[in-house]
């Protein structure tokens, strides 16, 4: 029978290519909680301000376009990240989110506080009965500052850059490995300067290297810390 003690939020959050969305999916899973890509409402809002032919900038027509958007997740069989579809106005946009084009955009409307607050407040209706690994930039830091568990996964920017690069290359996309560093450099500066909650670790934040670790061993390392915080005590699987 579930307790109020099993009901934790955890906070992940960390610069690109860390492995927090496998690393948070995995946790979710362990603990048979809801699993929340933040990242994910952010694409929704930019793609459909490219569809849109929305000026990026423009703090006013963005927070506007952000609070019209429904931006829903369809479960696939399970509520834990086995399967989940990102819904922008009904529509499965988990494909159309993923491309280079929307990464960018969405890492410039992200910089707007007016697109900020919309999905903010989004994510913590999404979060507020606990249960859930949410994965982001600010969640440790502004979404849920009270969370029961911080995590700053991150690695050196050469390894994130492998891991994207990679990613790429099975998309079919040709980028130079040097290339990578320098896109991956520049959204880690993007999200890091700017004024309105820049990725930073919160003061009680566990700091977590991925490259010293495979993805499955972060999330029993984190699914394990969770236990020690009165998160779901059936034992690991
Ligand atoms: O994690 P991702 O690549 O899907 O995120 C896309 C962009 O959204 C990224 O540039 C940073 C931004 N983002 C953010 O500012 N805050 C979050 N909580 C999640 C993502």
């Amino acid at each position: 029978m579930a307790n109020s003690m099993s009901k934790l939020v955890i906070a992940i959050d960390g610069p690109v290519g860390s492995g927090k969305s496998t690393v948070a999916r995995r946790v979710a899973r362990l603990l048979d909680y809801l699993y929340v890509d933040t990242g994910a409402m952010y694409r929704a809002v930019a793609l459909k301000a490219q569809r849109q032919g929305i000026a990026l900038d423009s703090n006013d027509e963005m927070t506007g376009l952000a609070a019209g958007a429904k931006i829903g997740v369809r479960l696939r069989g399970s509520r834990n990240g086995r399967g989940q579809s990102i819904l922008l106005d009904g529509e499965d946009v988990s494909a159309a989110i993923r491309v280079v084009e929307v990464a960018e955009a969405a890492s410039k409307i992200a910089v707007l506080p007016g697109v900020r607050e919309v999905l903010v407040s989004v994510q913590r209706q999404a979060g507020a009965e606990g249960g859930v690994v949410m994965e982001g930039r600010d969640i440790g830091s502004v979404v849920f500052p009270g969370a029961n568990l911080k995590i700053f996964l991150t690695a050196p920017v050469e390894v994130r850059a492998r891991r994207r690069w990679k990613e790429y290359l099975r998309a079919g996309k040709t980028i130079s490995f040097e290339e990578m560093i320098n896109v991956v450099q520049e959204r880690d500066r993007r999200d890091s300067e700017r004024e309105t909650s820049p990725l930073i670790r919160a003061a009680d934040g566990v700091f977590i290297d991925s490259s010293a670790m495979e993805s499955e061993e972060v999330a029993r390392t984190i699914a394990m810390l969770a236990r020690t915080k009165g998160g779901d005590p059936a034992p690991l699987g």
